[in-house]
């Protein structure tokens, strides 16, 4: 995993687009703070806020309430900013800067084929912005300004990821030099899909209309036990083994939502709930579920009470993201063949 050339760096990314959602928490978050504890990467967490307005015009003051609640999102979470570097994409220039290189390194084809950017422009591709056909680029350059080795992602990014390490392979082929690692995605554990409490065939996602299809990391305790008490299910007792749950998604996904909360295995919360109906096992998931979250939301809440720290740290981080992003883009250009003044 990784490119062993490279000093090991853990980059990632997380839309402001409204919401953290638990999918985004167990998916990605958690992980974050893993990588951050683990001693042995250098970690950088970014709010994506240049990605943010590739799918609509958001209003300004959302989109800087979002962000400065992304970040509070992370804080809270565990991400601490003496750890790790945590920052806002636009705060730091390089990242736009190395994505026009890749705009130009990127075919057309290889962007046509993202899932994503089907989903996302649907039937209306000739009223989409050209922000959201380039949307990976930017991410690939995201990871690539920071030599990064190691993606922590959900599953959905994996095509994403995949065209990065395109994009690198390409870059360094066609100008004859090994300069970008191949950076690995790290989409580990069974929280990598949490899925919609309404339909367990489709993503927990913060775009589905419907809020009761997700946990918001915002929800009080009595929104969080309401959702779970509503969510899907069938009326068959909870099986004693995996195989029992093949055909049954709803189930699947709050077994594994216990597990990954409790940090355990799908298989010892089936040894601990086999038989139990959905009413009893829902009231232990709710329990479970508020006890995690509820402490991250007030901190959420007292940390948007200081909107002037959370610049502060965003303001510091740009500051140290910087020392490490200014230079490869100066290497990236003169590769390239980008006129420069060497003093
Ligand atoms: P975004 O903002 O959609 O999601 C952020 C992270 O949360 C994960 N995730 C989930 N994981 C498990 N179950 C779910 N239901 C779920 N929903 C979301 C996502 O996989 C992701 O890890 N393109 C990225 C942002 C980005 C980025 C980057 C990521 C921009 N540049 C560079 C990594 C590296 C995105 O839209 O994530």
């Amino acid at each position: 995993m990784g490119d062993p050339g490279f000093k090991q760096r853990a980059f990632s990314g997380i839309q402001p687009s409204g919401g953290l959602t638990l999918g985004n928490y167990l998916g990605a978050i958690r992980r974050f703070v893993k990588m951050q504890n683990a001693g042995i990467y250098e970690t950088v967490y970014c709010m994506v806020d240049l990605h943010a307005i590739t799918a609509r015009l958001v209003p300004p003051r959302e989109l800087i309430h979002n962000t400065r609640e992304l970040c509070a999102g992370f804080l809270a979470s565990g991400v601490d900013p003496e750890k790790s570097i945590v920052i806002n994409q636009s705060q730091v220039p390089e990242h736009a800067q190395l994505a026009w290189i890749f705009n130009c390194v990127a075919r057309m084809g290889w962007m046509g084929r993202m899932t994503q950017w089907k989903d996302k422009s649907g039937k209306n591709a000739e009223g989409s912005s050209l922000g959201l056909f380039a949307y990976p680029a930017l991410m690939a350059a995201d990871i690539l300004i920071y030599h990064a080795t190691h993606v922590p992602v959900g599953e959905d990014q994996k095509q994403h990821l995949e065209l990065t390490r395109d994009i690198a392979t390409k870059f360094n082929h066609d100008y004859g030099v090994a300069f970008f690692p191949i950076p690995g995605p790290v989409i580990e554990g069974i929280a990598t899909r949490v899925m919609s409490l309404q339909d367990g065939t489709r993503k927990m996602s913060k775009s589905d209309p419907s809020d009761k299809s997700r946990i918001n990391m915002t929800d009080d305790a009595d929104a969080i036990a309401g959702k779970i008490r509503k969510a899907k299910t069938d009326p068959d007792p909870l099986p004693d083994n995996l195989d029992g749950l093949a055909d049954r998604p709803e189930a699947r996904n709050l077994v594994n939502i216990y597990a990954a909360l409790a940090e355990t295995s799908p298989q010892a919360v089936l040894d601990a709930h086999a038989g139990a109906l959905f009413g009893r096992f829902k009231g232990a998931l709710s329990e479970l579920a508020v006890a995690t979250l509820t402490p991250i939301s007030n901190e959420i809440s007292r940390l948007m009470a200081d909107p002037a720290e959370i610049d502060r740290i965003l303001g510091r981080g740009a500051d140290r993201a910087r020392e490490i992003t200014a230079p490869i883009l100066e290497q990236t250009y003169d590769i390239v063949g980008m006129v420069r003044q060497h003093l």
